[in-house]
């Protein structure tokens, strides 16, 4: 794979507030990069700058290898799809997707082929000739990225693209958009503050937060080896303790941070001769499996500040272990699957 897009060291600033500091991220050629972070990140702020639609304060980015810092955005080709659909409500589905070929003036009978084939390609060709206001937001969003794909880009942006879904549409729309970027090939870079989107979709994770990368990975890398608290914080769920002393050096300015995720902690009944005992605090059910928050007791060998942990166990084991708020049961840490973090103790974990 040879790499298509890179933003090296952007820098956004406006007036004395820092959008963007020093980001540096790049895209192969064919790969799905989302671009993952809280509100407010900076996260649309970057892909702009990659479309050119925005000035970077500093830094360059380079499309093919060459310098596109200062590329008109028409110049550097790529489709785009926003939020909000952003069609064209007085123009029919095909004449949505027709308006930028004609802008582009490719020919005619080259035109009708590409409509043909992108509303194809969405599955939505049977409601060409509906206005938008006649289309449900799925609906909507397949010919925004029908309309993208029509001037057969090299790359595409997407900010959001299915945010404005309800869940059970999102999740379509997401396999089809993953399964529709498969088949094409396209390099894209989708912006989304979804983490669950992102594990499932992106071949490469950039995790933002702050105007800051914090950590570039496959999803697997991130979710398994985050290199912050706050990404693996934020990135599933995970439980953290933090203890007040320092294994290591005994440093008493320096905190140390464990994490465990929930599947890696088993839970085991009241009366398991090993494992540590814990009362059930709250009980939610999750249809196939029951979410427990579980407050450990006080451990000779660490104080815990965060008390509670959070577990998932399948609904069998859930009636087995006759599991019931206030009761007791045991649990046991996957300690290979523990991860340790050191950090200052004036620093906000979290950041
Ligand atoms: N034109 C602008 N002028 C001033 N500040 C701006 C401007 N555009 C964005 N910002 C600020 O830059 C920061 C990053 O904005 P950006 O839109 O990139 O965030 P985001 O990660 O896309 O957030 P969200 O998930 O809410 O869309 C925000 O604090 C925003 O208020
Ligand atoms: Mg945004």
């Amino acid at each position: 794979m040879s790499e298509l897009l890179r933003a090296e060291g952007i820098t956004k600033k406006y007036g004395s507030f820092t959008a963007l500091d020093n980001v540096s991220m790049s895209a192969e050629e064919g790969e799905f990069v989302c671009l993952l972070g809280p509100s407010g990140c900076g996260k649309t702020t970057l892909l702009r700058i990659i479309a050119g639609l925005e000035n970077a304060t500093e830094g360059k980015i380079y499309i093919g290898g060459e310098d596109a810092t200062k590329l008109h955005p028409s110049k550097r080709n790529f489709g785009i799809v926003f939020q909000s659909y952003a069609l064209f409500p007085n123009l029919k589905v095909w004449q949505n997707i027709d308006f930028g070929l004609k802008c582009k003036k490719v020919p005619k009978a080259e035109r009708e082929e590409r409509i043909a084939e992108v509303l194809d390609l969405v599955n939505i060709t049977d409601h060409k000739d509906k206005y938008p206001s006649q289309l449900s937001g799925g609906q909507q969003q397949r010919v925004a990225i029908a309309r993208a794909l029509a001037l057969s880009p090299k790359f595409l942006l997407l900010d959001e693209p299915l945010s404005a879904l309800d869940a059970k549409v999102r999740q379509k729309v997401r396999v089809e958009l993953k399964n529709l970027q498969n088949k094409l090939g396209i390099t894209t870079i989708m912006v989304t503050h979804d983490q669950e989107e992102a594990l499932t979709m992106a071949d490469k994770i950039v995790v933002m937060n702050n105007a800051c990368i914090k950590q570039i990975g496959t999803p697997n890398e991130v979710y398994d080896h985050p290199d912050s608290p706050f990404v693996a914080d934020f990135i599933g769920s995970i439980n953290m303790f933090t203890t007040n002393y320092n294994e290591d050096n005994d440093d008493p300015n320096r905190f140390k941070i464990k994490a465990i995720r929930p599947e890696n902690i088993e839970v085991l009944p009241n009366t398991a001769p090993e494992g540590v005992k814990v009362k059930v605090i709250n009980i939610e059910f999750h249809g196939a499996t029951y979410r427990l928050t579980l407050r450990l007791r006080e451990d000779s060998a660490v104080t815990l500040m965060d008390n509670d942990i959070t577990v998932d166990v399948p609904t069998s084991v859930f009636t087995e272990y006759d599991i019931k708020q206030g009761g007791h049961i045991k649990v046991k840490f996957n300690d290979s699957r523990m991860i340790y973090y050191n950090t200052d103790k004036e620093q906000p974990v979290l950041v």
